[in-house]
């Protein structure tokens, strides 16, 4: 197994180009099963997740190829429509592929997506939202089976504006005949890049990104070509960094504008931001000041996936700050492991509290989600002394490199096979000198 290794206490200083969008490409990569034939998927980010997602392409009968920075997924050759288990397993998100294996296929079956560290994750709405298309879905022994002879165009109301159910909604509605309108329908930017690519295939999907998105189904679709765009919640993540750590930097690829609500806080926090169009800059002094309450809401609001990493941000901030999470049940796992490197957090439900300490002290953590982990990160580069950060697969399905990319920051921070416990007491480092264990 391995463990990042960080030495804290560094300014982060330079320039970054963030990494193509975990959460923009997953959709992406179902949506190419909607034609036969090839899609250059440009910019696609190197992480578990999206290895996950071509294991399941390639299970389907499809073939993928790298091509530099590009993925090419080809799926004239699919003969399959079913989704097993061990591949479900690996990325609860697989769902969204249903949507569009029930397009092309007229069948499909998947295993429940069960739960993930941040709660019972229903799928209730993207299974409405299918049968209000058509589809038959028989729920039985932990397997969906859904068939649909024919899909056809209706209105779809969500409950909540949920991105999977949205982008699972879409991909169905493009093998239904007629317009489909769906309301309440999610506004995340990677809703915008779904429709980008599916008219790029020749769909017609117009409103992503308002509340109302339409589809008109049955077109004949092609290959296209798109570019990923850049991970805001990565870009999120590295602003929160340099803004505990003190320091400058640019980060370049990403739409600010996805960014608003995470450097509006930073801004609040003490720090300068400049925004441009497709660049921010931040510049971050000492000492953050705490904020007024953070509450996570569906897009534009404060994103749920930068909760972790702003949190960690104020860990050493002056005063106290709020958080409210209002999308996940159960997404402050982080906060345990961040008290372990002497956090003053306080968790009640769905509120946490986070007072800011003097000061951080390193500790061996260990990752609880990919968030949380990549928020145990963000404490170590604060932290006087060594921290050792295990359970480095939920990161890597998210982060292209977060060690790589923080230490062209400048930080003290290296990825090695965990280090096992010597009979002495002491961490033996892989170079083999041993060390007091703390
Ligand atoms: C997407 O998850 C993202 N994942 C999540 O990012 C992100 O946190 C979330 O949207 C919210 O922005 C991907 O895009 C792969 P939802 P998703 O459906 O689609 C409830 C990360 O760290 N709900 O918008 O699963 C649900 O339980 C990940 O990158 C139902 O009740 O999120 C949650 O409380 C984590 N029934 C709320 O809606 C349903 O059928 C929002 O979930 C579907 C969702």
């Amino acid at each position: 197994m391995q463990e990042l290794v960080i030495e804290g206490g560094c300014r982060l200083q330079g320039e970054l180009t963030i990494q193509g969008s975990k959460n923009g490409v997953l959709p992406v990569l179902a949506a190419t099963i909607l034609c036969a034939g090839e899609c250059r998927v440009e910019n696609c980010p190197r992480l578990r997740d999206v290895d996950a997602s071509i294991a399941i392409l390639r299970h389907l009968g499809c073939c993928t190829r790298w091509e530099g920075g590009a993925l090419l997924v080809d799926t004239t050759h699919m003969d399959k429509n079913e989704v097993p288990d061990a591949l479900m397993r690996e990325m609860r998100s697989s769902v969204i592929f249903l949507g569009a294996i029930l397009a092309r296929q007229g069948e499909a079956a998947l295993s429940y997506p069960g739960g993930c560290e941040l709660g019972p994750r229903p799928i209730d709405m993207h299974l409405a939202a299918l049968r209000a298309l058509g589809a038959e879905i028989e729920e039985r022994g932990g397997t969906l089976r859904c068939r649909a002879r024919v899909l056809t165009a209706t209105e779809i109301v969500l409950p909540l504006p949920s991105v999977g159910a949205t982008e699972n909604a879409i991909l169905a509605a493009c093998g239904a005949e007629g317009t489909t309108a769906i309301y309440n329908a999610a506004r995340e930017p990677e809703i915008a890049e779904l429709q980008d690519f599916l008219n790029a295939m020749g769909a017609q999907v117009c409103g992503a990104g308002g509340s109302i998105v339409t589809v008109t189904g049955k077109r004949a679709l092609h290959g296209g070509t798109h570019r990923v765009i850049g991970d805001r919640i990565a870009a999120a993540t590295y602003l929160c960094a340099a803004a505990a750590c003190g320091g400058e930097v640019r980060l370049s690829g990403v739409d600010c504008r996805a960014l608003s609500p995470v450097t509006a806080a930073l801004y609040e926090a003490g720090c300068a931001v400049e925004s441009g169009v497709e660049d921010v800059f931040l510049r971050s002094g000492g000492r953050l000041r705490a904020i007024h309450p953070v509450r996570t809401a569906p897009y534009p609001g404060f994103p749920t996936d930068a909760q972790p990493a702003m949190m960690a941000a104020l860990l050493r901030s002056a005063g106290s700050t709020v958080f409210v999470e209002n999308i996940f049940e159960n997404r402050y796992r982080h906060a345990g492991e961040l008290s372990r490197m002497g956090a003053d957090i306080r968790v009640a439900g769905r509120v946490a509290v986070v007072s800011g300490v003097p000061s951080l002290h390193g500790a061996s953590v260990k990752c609880t989600d990919l968030r949380g982990g990549a928020a145990l990160v963000l404490a170590g580069l604060q932290a006087e002394g060594t921290t050792r950060v295990s359970q480095l697969e939920h990161i890597d399905r998210g982060y292209e490199s977060m060690e790589r990319e923080l230490a062209l920051l400048g930080a003290r921070i290296g990825r090695r096979e965990e280090t096992q416990w010597q009979e002495r007491g002491t961490i033996e480092d892989a170079d083999g000198e041993g060390t007091p264990s703390s």
